[in-house]
């Protein structure tokens, strides 16, 4: 039964970290993938414009495509919008992507954490409640990278990365202190996990890199509806939606790499 798709949404590819974890979970629903890229990057927005901007987005979007969920797999627009969304589309249960902060807190030995992000991400007063509320143990340094979500699109599009550019960008989560050194780093931007064997290559030292997307992909089965498996019709093609309407040859590349048809709207 894969009548109605999941929605997976991000500003540009960094949901298709989370979608292809979703894809091993969910092997028998349909997805809509959307790259809001007519808006992309979502990090440099002002907040109340770019709120307003996805609540405006989202309703086209869930009258168009009817989802069973809508998974907002971008922390950008997550910490900002997801209260605001579900307020307005109350029929649609919405998966947020937020830093994983807690798991980060948990985990750490060394008890200094970085929480690698978008400006955005790093501004938001979610973020800092998230740290406020699990995290007052530890020493978290919040990095807002300006180009690492850049970076990542070119590198998925054109297989190219400015190695020093990542290392540049990376850099500042690495501390020492009283003997004491980083030992967890939080990808906070859904884009980033394409990055990650860039980042181990050129960090200072081995650190764990947390990436939320299993965990999302598991919240958002969490929320399903039971499925029979696809029958042996023909089904509806998973696609892919740009808001640009105008996906160049290797964005539609990169999807048809994904599983995903490209469509317009
Ligand atoms: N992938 C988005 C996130 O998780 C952000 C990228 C952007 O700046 O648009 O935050």
């Amino acid at each position: 039964m894969r009548d109605r798709p999941i929605l997976m949404f991000d500003s540009g590819v960094g949901g298709l970290t989370v979608l292809r974890e979703a894809r091993v979970l969910m092997p028998d629903r349909r997805f809509v993938y959307v790259a809001d890229d007519a808006a992309f990057p979502y990090g440099r927005w002002e907040e109340p414009a770019l709120r307003a901007h996805v609540v405006e987005l989202f309703r086209r979007l869930l009258a168009e495509h009817d989802p069973e969920i809508a998974v907002v797999a971008c922390n950008t627009a997550s910490t900002l919008a997801l209260a605001e969304l579900r307020e307005a589309f109350p029929q649609t249960p919405f998966v947020g992507t937020v830093p994983a902060i807690k798991p980060a807190a948990e985990r750490t030995r060394s008890g200094l954490v970085s929480v690698l992000a978008t400006p955005g991400t790093v501004k938001r007063q979610y973020t800092r409640d998230l740290i406020e509320k699990w995290a007052t143990r530890c020493h978290v340094r919040l990095v807002g990278s300006d180009r690492l979500a850049a970076l990542a699109e070119v590198y998925m599009r054109d297989g190219f990365v400015d190695e020093e550019a990542v290392r540049a960008e990376i850099a500042p989560c690495f501390v020492e202190m009283d003997g004491r050194r980083t030992d967890i780093v939080v990808l906070a931007c859904t884009h980033y996990p394409f990055l990650a064997n860039r980042m181990r290559k050129t960090a200072p030292w081995p650190v764990d890199w947390i990436d939320p997307a299993e965990a999302i992909a598991r919240q958002a089965l969490s929320l399903l509806a039971p499925c029979e498996p696809a029958g042996g019709g023909a089904a509806e093609p998973d696609i892919a939606v740009f808001t640009s309407g105008k996906p160049d040859f290797l964005a539609r590349r990169l999807m048809q790499g994904f599983g995903l048809a490209t469509g317009t709207r």
